[in-house]
């Protein structure tokens, strides 16, 4: 049976169905997934079972996987596996607690972002029948096309910094519980240039790539003017028109793109409430 692909309402997001994920998939429905999540941006596989090495064979599919730089939070057995968790043992994280708190597209401090990410949930909290750590997912390809022409104009040609000290710091501003990074990451994640407005390698969409959480400043634009036109960006791509907010349940598999899309964990929950995904992040290429 092949996959089904059927659009979620609204302007990002399909669920697939008839499909066993800790399966070996052939060409014909690997193309399937990879033709739908180019003209989705998020797909939603509920009810999978899968092991980490049939996460790895899965996420392979679609590219090549990079290791984190936060290697404290790296599978033991399989580092190309982010663990994303608030679960502590031995009083240490197991996993990154908070890796969605901030609006962000998986590593657009790197000079070569990843070109899309694949989680895994294994424990969801709840609280009296309610399902907590949602995530949400905004496509920055439908929101800049619905800016109007001279907003796009304004845009061309523009460039930013983007780092990941930014969101280490809004983490401490915020006196958010989080671990500092080491010099050594520090060194491997200088800041780096990219447009504000990138073009999908498949799809040739326009999207906005500046995001809060990773997002410095505008370059060429006095200090206030920069910060008044990110906000602008921000708040402009997270509306609800744009968004789809996925409810997890053990078992669910959801994969996203990360050129046309930014996302946000809900961190809306707190131990013994535990939240345990695993998570694979696929190499892409320098933004243009
Ligand atoms: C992430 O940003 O990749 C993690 C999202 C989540 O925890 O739901």
């Amino acid at each position: 049976m092949a996959p089904i692909v059927e659009p979620i309402d609204g302007a990002i997001g399909a669920t697939v169905t008839a499909v066993d994920l800790s399966q070996e998939l052939d060409a014909t429905d690997r193309k399937t997934l990879v033709d739908a999540w180019n003209e989705h941006s998020v797909l939603v596989f509920r009810d999978q079972k899968i092991t980490p090495d049939e996460l790895l064979s899965f996420s392979r599919y679609f590219g090549n996987l990079e290791t984190h730089v936060l290697e404290q939070y790296l599978h033991r057995e399989h580092p190309e596996i982010l663990v994303v968790s608030n679960i502590l043992k031995d009083g240490e994280n197991i996993g990154i607690p908070d890796a969605g708190r901030y609006w962000h597209t998986d590593l657009s401090y790197l000079s070569e972002p990843s070109r899309g990410s694949i989680l895994y949930a294994i424990e969801i909290p709840e609280e009296g029948g309610e399902t907590l750590g949602n995530t949400i997912w905004a496509s920055t390809a439908a929101a800049y096309e619905a800016l109007p022409k001279p907003k796009r104009k304004q845009l061309e040609g523009l460039t930013a910094e983007y780092s990941l000290g930014n969101r280490f710091n809004k983490l401490a501003e915020d006196g958010a519980q989080h671990q500092k990074m080491s010099e050594a990451q520090k060194d491997l994640t200088p800041p780096v240039t990219h447009p504000i407005v990138r073009t999908h390698p498949i799809t040739g969409r326009k999207s906005i790539l500046v995001n809060e959480g990773h997002t410095t400043h505008i370059h060429g634009l006095p200090e206030e003017e920069s910060r008044t036109l990110l906000a602008e960006l921000w708040a402009h791509c997270t509306k609800p028109e744009f968004t789809y907010r996925h409810v997890w349940q053990p078992g669910d598999v959801v994969m996203w793109d990360n050129v046309p899309t930014q996302h946000l964990a809900i961190c809306d929950y707190a131990l013994p409430q535990r939240r345990l995904l695993h998570r694979t992040t696929l190499t892409g290429e320098r933004p243009v």
